[in-house]
Parts: structure tokens; sequence; C-alpha cells
């Protein structure tokens, strides 16, 4: 009984202690349209980063703060663009590991990727390993789900 309360105790302790981090993430800030330093390889000598709490929010989100960075990369007519800011909604990266980017290939001429983390200050600064296409995240899926038979 006294260990289960001093466990209880410890928890909370840990999640209030973890929270305030989880809360103030820091993000670059930019799109390569306006800085080119914005694209990949990213270099942060120039570019701002940003405290998410202190952003305006969401007009049909009210009250909502950014928790996660997001770096979006885009292909429109064979040109590249790449943004990087603040993510208020989203799932990091694929399955929760956040190497991996979600791919959407749009209509015609268009290809988008979203790489959204929450790892640590700035982590939207990264070019990903590789992004995975969508069969392999299905055989990564079936795999898992043998194993765990
Ligand atoms: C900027 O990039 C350099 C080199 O990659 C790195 O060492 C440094 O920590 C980065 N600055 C910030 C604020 O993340």
């Amino acid at each position: 009984m006294e260990i289960n309360k001093l466990s209880n105790f410890v928890g909370f302790f840990i999640i209030f202690s973890l929270m305030p981090l989880a809360l103030s993430i820091k993000c670059w800030n930019c799109r390569s349209s306006t800085d080119p330093k914005c694209a990949d390889p990213f270099d942060n000598s120039t570019v701002p980063i940003t405290d998410c709490n202190q952003e305006k929010g969401l007009s049909h989100l009210p009250g909502m703060k950014p928790s996660m960075c997001r770096k979006i990369r885009q292909k429109v007519n064979g040109e590249w663009r790449y943004f990087r800011d603040c993510a208020y909604l989203g799932e990091v990266g694929i399955q929760g590991d956040e190497r991996f980017c979600l791919m959407r290939t749009g209509t015609y001429n268009i290809f988008v990727e979203y790489c959204t983390c929450n790892s640590k200050d700035g982590c939207n600064s990264s070019s990903v390993i590789s992004p995975l296409p969508i069969f392999l995240v299905v055989l990564v899926a079936l795999s898992s789900f043998k194993i765990g038979l």
C-alpha cells in the first residue's frame, strides 16, 4: 500500500515536471520562398526559432497551442518548396517514429511530405532518413502483427 502511494507520487511528479517541457516547444519558422536557407540541407544560422507557446493560435481551434514542430516539403510543377513552423494537430512521424514523414501525392504534379516531431526544440531542422512509402508502412504493420501473434 505504502509503495503504491509512493509510486503514484513519483509518477505524478514525473508527469508534472515533464509537462512544461512538452507545452513549450520551439520550432524553426521559415519558408523557402522568402528564405532559401529554409530548404534542405537546412542552414539554421539566420532562420528564426519560435516559441510555439507565443503563437496567436488558430481561429477555428480556439485555445489550442501548438505542441509540435513541422516541416513540409512540397513539389509543385517540379519545384521544391519548404515550410517549417509549429504544428497544432497531427501525429508525430509515422507510428510515433519521427524519423519518418507522411507522404501525400496530390493532384497532377503535386507532391507533399509532412514531417511532424516533438522530441526537442528545433526538431524540424532535420532531413529525414527517407520517407516511408505507404506500402512499406503496411508491410511493417503486417510484420509487427505477425510477430505479435
Ligand atoms: C544550428 O546548427 C548547428 C550545426 O548543425 C548546430 O550545432 C546547432 O546546435 C544548431 N542551433 C540550434 C539553436 O539548434
